[in-house]
């Protein structure tokens, strides 16, 4: 029998496609080029699974396009860039990369938390600027971030995570918002209270977003709900872009509706709402809340692992659907 074909969508770490080497005929995009759909299309022909990163959409066109692909394996925990409903009635297995990152990108989550209450960016732009003359008593006096109220919205692995650095690492008292409340055992062992998405705007020093990118969650901090913030309060989005309506946070942060906002995605990225890259109460960094090498690696092993084990006719460690039978078995005959 041939040996089974796999497209590795973007660069990932050598050590990585190595591995898949072993047990497959492997076609990488070492130097990274992005590729339009037309051309992920092209470059799939004849694949039966392909690792992607989360910047490639994966719909019924290009499933339709691919009619021997079998397997999608994303190297994030976000799949916003499935069309899952498209991926199971084509017969085609979703996977994720969760739980491997999740401590790293917790770890984020409070840097850019810290870096945004303190003012950390601004005024090294300053400094950098030659603009530091005299310490001053108030040179970007930010806000507390100990014993602070902190206000995680989107309660998974990764919100649990925050919540434990916050209540453990810096006595904040931590409140969230999710679908579903946490059972009385893991509330405790983040010492995190429920409370309504209004009270938590309300009350939180510091707001942390950290929910999946649907629909539904499109614009969850639009003005309205910016209205309702402290004005001495933080946000951050570790999520996905879109979550936040980044047009009505730059009018909010020129106006001072809250006092700054620190941001790891961005609607459209990369591109960048212009008016974000124009107010100075912002800290900006380009969607690297799991970026360090251990834990990309750790994401493409995974990511790696879950194509073995489909195209092996095994079920995937973290499968995100699961594919209509009779549309599967055409694409394995
Ligand atoms: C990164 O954004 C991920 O979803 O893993």
């Amino acid at each position: 029998m041939p040996r089974q074909s796999i497209l590795i969508a973007r660069a990932i770490s050598p050590e990585v496609v190595d591995f898949l080497r072993q047990h497959f005929d492997v076609h990488t995009n070492q130097d990274d080029v992005v590729w339009s759909p037309e051309e992920l299309a092209q470059q799939l022909q004849g694949k039966d699974g392909v690792l992607t990163t989360g910047s490639q959409t994966i719909n019924a066109a290009l499933l339709a396009a691919c009619p021997q692909l079998k397997v999608v394996s994303n190297m994030a925990v976000g799949y916003n860039n499935f069309d899952v409903p498209a991926m199971t009635a084509a017969g085609v297995q979703g996977t994720n990369a969760p739980d491997v990152l999740t401590e790293t990108t917790a770890d984020f989550g409070f840097a850019l938390l810290m870096a945004t209450a303190r003012r950390v960016t601004e005024s090294e732009h300053y400094l950098r600027a030659g603009l530091w003359k005299e310490w001053r008593y108030d040179l970007f006096a930010g806000s507390e971030v100990h014993g602070s109220t902190l206000g995680i919205i989107g309660m998974g692995r990764i919100g649990q995570g925050i919540a434990k650095r916050g209540a453990h690492g810096f006595g904040m008292k931590v409140v969230y918002h999710n679908r579903s409340r946490l059972t009385p055992e893991l509330e405790a062992e983040c010492k995190a209270s429920y409370v309504s998405k209004e009270e938590l705007l309300k009350t939180a020093d510091h707001v942390v977003l950290v929910l999946p990118f649907t629909p539904e969650n499109r614009h969850t901090i639009g003005a309205a709900e910016l209205a309702q913030m402290k004005p001495t309060a933080t946000l951050i989005n570790i999520a996905r872009g879109g979550i936040v309506d980044d047009a009505a946070l730059a009018q909010a942060l020129r106006a001072k509706t809250i006092a700054a906002a620190g941001l790891d995605v961005f609607e459209g990225e990369p591109a960048v709402h212009p008016d974000l890259l124009t107010v100075p109460n912002v800290v900006l960094t380009p969607h690297i809340a799991s970026a360090t090498m251990t834990t990309r690696r750790a994401m493409a092993q995974l990511a790696a692992d879950n194509l073995v084990a489909v195209l092996g006719g095994q079920a995937p460690r973290t499968p995100v659907n699961q594919p209509d039978a009779a549309a599967r078995a055409l694409r394995w005959a």
